[in-house]
């Protein structure tokens, strides 16, 4: 049975600030966030806003575009790593808050569950929910999975660069009109690492930066070997001879903490694929210098980040693989349009993956590409660590979807922030009642109670 994504919908908060503003306030070349990091400009949260409301806004928003109604939902999973309940999970928050429009019990049939694991639990989510609807469980009704979070870092650090806001969600179902996941495919890797990890209580993570780009590299490539396994001996692809896993997919979506990652793991990927091939001797003859080798190649990540010589000599020749034609070809051909959307929001951790995947399907139709039976790669990562590699076709009917898509014109109506006004919001120093901006139809969270009997409960309304 076919199993995938229907529709997609998008919610980013109205606020923003600029990266060379940015730049500017903490004394940085504004070209390091924007030809270093890719970062053009990161969407912040109103303080009558958390990952809930975002959430239920995205939701509410695919609901009315497709003419849901509750009982067509069978399950609603929330994935975040924004959570602000250690045992309350967000989708209840959200199913109260779409109650208000809907009715009270609207949804109470519904299942579903918060799921964590980093950046990676989104799809995860998207996994189960695919397999509930391919086991014959979903009875005709959909699944919508939602990412949403906050990425949000201590003043002053290097991730403050890389912060942004908002929520997709995805409406899966049998009939899928977008993508449908390949089966027998999906591959993970795991294991038990402190990249970056947000210890309770703790409203900003701790993270080791440069460690936590390796790492999601390392991971993805292990997740992509299971991966090419499971292709090849499922029989959804035949390699030929000089080909590569690679050479069988039209797009790799990649998580995006900030666009440039998406580069940079892309580069990776394709180094250590086209390294067994006939190909590689043409390349290295163009790129002029041997590929570096660490001094101790199975050494640990902080011993090969630590050695400082190889470091710069394998960032070089980085810098020169990613300027081959070769490598450019694959990267305009099957990523670039994936990091457009990223640019203008920034981070959205669970999110950031299938804002990606938005982006790639919108300005590569933009482009005039028929997108009929293309295959999309993905390349999930979640710090602490897991990794996800999965697959899907691009469906017949995907052009009544992305025909519509427009994120120039669902960003418009956003302000951006002066740097004090950023300052004062990072600080929480507003009151939910203390909003920059006064929206309309949309949820809006009014009241955190701080009493000891009911300290925490939320309570949400529909802006009418
Ligand atoms: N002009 C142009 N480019 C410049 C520049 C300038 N003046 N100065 C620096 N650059 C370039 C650098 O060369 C580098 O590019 P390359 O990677 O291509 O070499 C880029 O800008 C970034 O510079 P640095 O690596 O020196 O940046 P940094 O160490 O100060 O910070 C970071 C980068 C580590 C990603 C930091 O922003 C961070 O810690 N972010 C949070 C953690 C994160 O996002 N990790 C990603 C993997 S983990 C994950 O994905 C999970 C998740 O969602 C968090």
């Amino acid at each position: 049975m076919a199993a995938g994504i229907d529709d997609i919908a998008i919610y980013i908060p109205r606020l923003y600030i600029d990266a060379a503003d940015f730049a500017k306030a903490r004394g940085l070349d504004p070209e390091k966030l924007q030809k270093g990091l890719g970062v053009s400009q990161m969407a912040i949260v109103d303080t009558n806003q958390d990952p809930a409301c975002l959430a239920a806004n995205a939701c509410l928003q695919i609901m009315q575009k497709n003419k849901l109604s509750p009982e067509d939902i069978g399950r609603l999973y929330i994935s975040t790593e924004s959570s602000f309940d250690e045992s309350k999970a967000m989708n209840s928050y959200v199913i109260g808050m779409l109650e208000q429009v809907y009715g009270q019990g609207a949804f109470e049939h519904c299942g579903g569950v918060e799921t964590k694991f980093a950046c990676v639990s989104g799809s995860y989510a998207l996994y189960d929910n695919t397999n509930w609807i391919r086991a014959g469980e979903a009875e005709g009704k959909h699944a919508l999975v939602v990412v949403s979070d906050i990425a949000k870092y201590d003043m002053g650090t290097s991730g403050e660069m890389t912060q942004g806001a908002g929520a997709v969600v995805m409406l899966l179902n049998d009939e899928p009109r977008l993508l449908a996941f390949d089966p027998k495919v999906t591959a993970t890797s795991i294991k038990d690492e402190y990249d970056f990890y947000r210890p309770f209580g703790k409203e900003t993570p701790i993270v080791h930066g440069q460690y936590s780009n390796l790492l999601y590299m390392i991971q993805v490539r292990k997740a992509l070997e299971i991966y090419k396994k499971r292709a090849l001996s499922s029989g959804l692809m035949k390699l030929e001879p000089g080909e590569t896993i690679l050479d069988h997919m039209d797009y790799l979506n990649m998580h995006l903490p900030y666009s440039n990652m998406g580069k940079k793991a892309l580069a990776y990927l394709v180094r250590h694929e086209w390294r067994q091939l006939p190909r590689w001797k043409k390349i290295i003859q163009e790129i002029g210098m041997s590929e570096p080798v660490p001094k101790d190649p199975r050494g640990t990540i902080e011993s090969v980040l630590g050695d400082e010589e190889f470091m710069a000599k394998d960032h070089e020749f980085t810098k020169l693989f990613t300027k081959t034609r070769e490598y450019q070809e694959l990267y305009e051909a099957k990523l670039a349009s994936s990091l457009i959307a990223s640019k203008m929001i920034g981070n959205l951790y669970t999110a950031s993956l299938y804002l990606g995947f938005r982006s790639c399907l919108e300005f590569e139709y933009q482009k005039g590409v028929d997108l009929n039976g293309k295959r999309v790669g993905f390349g999930s990562y979640g710090s602490g660590s897991s990794a996800m590699v999965f697959s899907g076709l691009i469906q017949p009917q995907y052009e009544e979807i992305v025909k519509n898509m427009n994120l120039e014109a669902e960003l418009a109506p956003r302000r951006k922030l002066t740097l004090q006004e950023y300052e004062i919001l990072h600080e929480n120093k507003l009151s939910p009642e203390e909003p920059m901006l006064h929206t309309k139809r949309e949820f809006i969270l009014v009241d955190v109670n701080t009493t000891t009997e009911s300290r925490g409960e939320r309570r949400y309304i529909f802006n009418e």
